[in-house]
């Protein structure tokens, strides 16, 4: 069943929590197999936390020589695949992205953020290059305002859309989203005494994972095309 994974190379720009909020939406309704391959752990930090919500498995990856198998066994057993990856190019991040259906790259809406968008879109373009397939990929702007953006953000954002695939849906910054990996779960498992705007980032994440259906029936039906 479909991989996506969320891949960046600049820290902190929003893989792990897009991967959260996308695997907590999915399993309201179906399997989902989460994939730690960040030596880091947040996943699997976050996964200690509470009980996982819904039909959520998060797997640690033991590294490059095992994610071909590890992606394999998770495809057979859940309806979606997805894996987080360190922020820096290697081994294990290049063999994910190249089993995935779909690859997400979380952006900030600084030009630095974009910058790095361009080139991890690049690196995306080499594995399609060795693999001789079509990798589909696509921009998430994370952690962006919620509130009317800058000159200068709306600048970043249409330059980035004009030169790449990007979601219409941003996952903004927001306490529910980051509250996450404090409270373990998904966001109707949060507290509203203590988080706030918790509805809106449910509608939030919900237009994202439906957008994330659309890419991958999209590019499904290109492949049969
Ligand atoms: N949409 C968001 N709203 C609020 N905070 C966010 C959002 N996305 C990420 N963060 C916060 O930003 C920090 C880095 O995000 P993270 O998902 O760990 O990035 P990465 O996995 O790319 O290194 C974390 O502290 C996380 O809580
Ligand atoms: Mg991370």
């Amino acid at each position: 069943m479909p991989v996506i994974s969320f891949a960046s190379s600049k820290g902190g720009a929003g893989k792990t929590t897009s991967a959260i909020i996308l695997a907590t939406e999915l399993a309201q309704g179906t399997d989902v197999i989460l994939i730690d391959a960040d030596p880091a752990a947040r996943l699997t930090r976050w996964a200690g936390l509470s009980r996982t919500p819904g039909r959520i498995e998060v797997i640690a990856s033991k590294g490059e020589r095992e994610i071909q198998d590890e992606i394999a066994a998770a495809k057979e057993r859940a309806s979606f695949v997805l894996i987080d990856l360190e922020g820096s190019a290697s081994r294990l991040t290049s063999f994910s992205i190249s089993e995935s259906d779909l690859v997400i790259v979380p952006t900030g809406d600084e030009q630095q953020d974009a910058d790095e968008a361009i080139e991890t879109l690049a690196q995306i373009a080499m594995e399609e290059r060795a693999r001789r397939r079509p990798i589909p990929a696509a921009v998430l702007f994370a952690r962006t305002n919620a509130a009317v953006k800058s000159k200068l953000e709306k600048h970043i954002n249409t330059e980035l859309r004009a030169a790449t695939r990007v979601f219409d849906t941003e996952l903004h910054r927001r306490t529910a989203f980051s509250s996450l990996h404090n409270s373990g779960g998904g966001l109707r498992q949060l507290d509203p005494a203590e988080v706030n705007g918790i509805d809106k980032a449910i509608t939030n994440a919900q237009a994202f994972a439906a957008e994330v259906i659309d890419m991958l029936e999209e590019s499904r039906h290109a492949a049969f095309a």
